[in-house]
């Protein structure tokens, strides 16, 4: 039999195939996320995300040890706040657990890059991601409070701060507050095309952060939308992002491959608690190899584009690599 074209030749052994692959994932491309709350000593695994633990900050460093020490260049700290109020005050309080485990994880492990979740729904008690008028979330006089969120992480020492509220107009404060106080060094990692989703369920449980009333709709993107992505990206890039984040990661992976056309800087996909959570549930229930399947969907992120992806897979993926 003549067939002239058998692209199966390249498929042949291991070697061939390595030399053939297209897409390479390594530790360096991962970030790994932290949940940090009060207190000391405290490590308690989070039922929503089995793996992953409520760290206290000297637990975080802990974590952040491991993490830099198994590769990883990164984490993107979360917090739970000691109280909550209208406006979210414990976000910016230098007392409260994130800037507490940022100074001392960078500290300890001065290498390491530290991101933090800037956001106010974790410190609110109606859970929502700006201030209120009413029960509508009032954009414009949340811009300040997020920027001061974001000085006070940048005070801790924190490497680059990731907006998540999708507040619009918010990068552009954020970077104005920060050159102003003397941190134009510090980046921006936002979160431009982020989408009202369902996949956060698990997130909102391990951050408690559910909002009391309504959803997120009326800030966070509509899931049918790609050209208003691309939008959102714009408007950050010109506002002075330096990395922008496509989220959630796997059904979205035709936005990450758009921006990553389209635009100049660094992308990343957030592989989202919920991505995470159904993994992990269908390996309890014996339906999947988590660990090919784990690499398989990672390697997708990147060769759709992502130049960096969050998960809470990355201690274990790194192992697997
Ligand atoms: C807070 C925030 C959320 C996530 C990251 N930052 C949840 C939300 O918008 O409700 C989601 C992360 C995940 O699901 O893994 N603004
Ligand atoms: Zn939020």
């Amino acid at each position: 039999m003549s067939i002239i074209h058998r692209p199966r030749r390249l498929r042949t052994t291991a070697g061939v195939r390595s030399m053939v692959r297209e897409t390479v994932l390594t530790a360096a491309n991962l970030v790994y996320p932290l949940f940090v709350v009060p207190g000391t000593k405290v490590k308690k695994e989070i039922s929503s995300l089995p793996g992953n633990f409520h760290l206290s900050p000297d637990m975080a460093v802990e974590a952040a040890r491991e993490t830099f020490a198994a590769g990883i260049p990164a984490v993107l700290v979360f917090g739970l706040p000691e109280y909550k109020d209208e406006r979210g005050a414990s976000a910016w309080d230098m007392k409260s657990p994130v800037q507490q485990a940022v100074l001392a994880i960078k500290q300890a492990v001065p290498e390491l890059v530290v991101i933090t979740d800037v956001c106010l729904c974790q410190y609110t008690t109606h859970g929502h991601c700006g201030l209120l008028n009413g029960h509508k979330v009032d954009n414009d006089p949340t811009l300040p409070l997020l920027a001061e969120v974001a000085l006070s992480h940048a005070k801790a020492g924190a490497d680059m701060v990731a907006p998540s509220d999708m507040m619009d107009g918010r990068v552009a404060a954020m970077r104005k507050v920060l050159d102003h106080n003397g941190f134009s060094d510090v980046s921006i990692m936002s979160y431009a095309a982020k989408y009202a989703s369902a996949y956060y369920g698990p997130f909102r449980d391990a951050a408690d952060s559910a909002p009391q009333f309504g959803d997120r709709r009326a800030y966070q993107m509509d899931p049918a939308n790609s050209r208003e992505a691309l939008k959102e990206v714009a408007l950050d890039i010109e506002e002075g992002a330096d990395i922008v984040i496509v989220k959630p990661a796997l059904a979205y992976l035709d936005i990450v491959r758009q921006v990553k056309d389209e635009f100049l800087l660094p992308v990343a996909a957030y592989n989202v608690s919920g991505e995470y959570a159904m993994v992990k549930a269908a390996a309890a229930q014996g339906l999947i190899d988590e660990q090919r399947l784990v690499i398989e969907t990672l390697t997708g992120m990147r060769r759709a584009g992502a130049d960096i992806i969050i998960t809470y897979h990355a201690l274990d993926a790194v192992k697997w690599l």
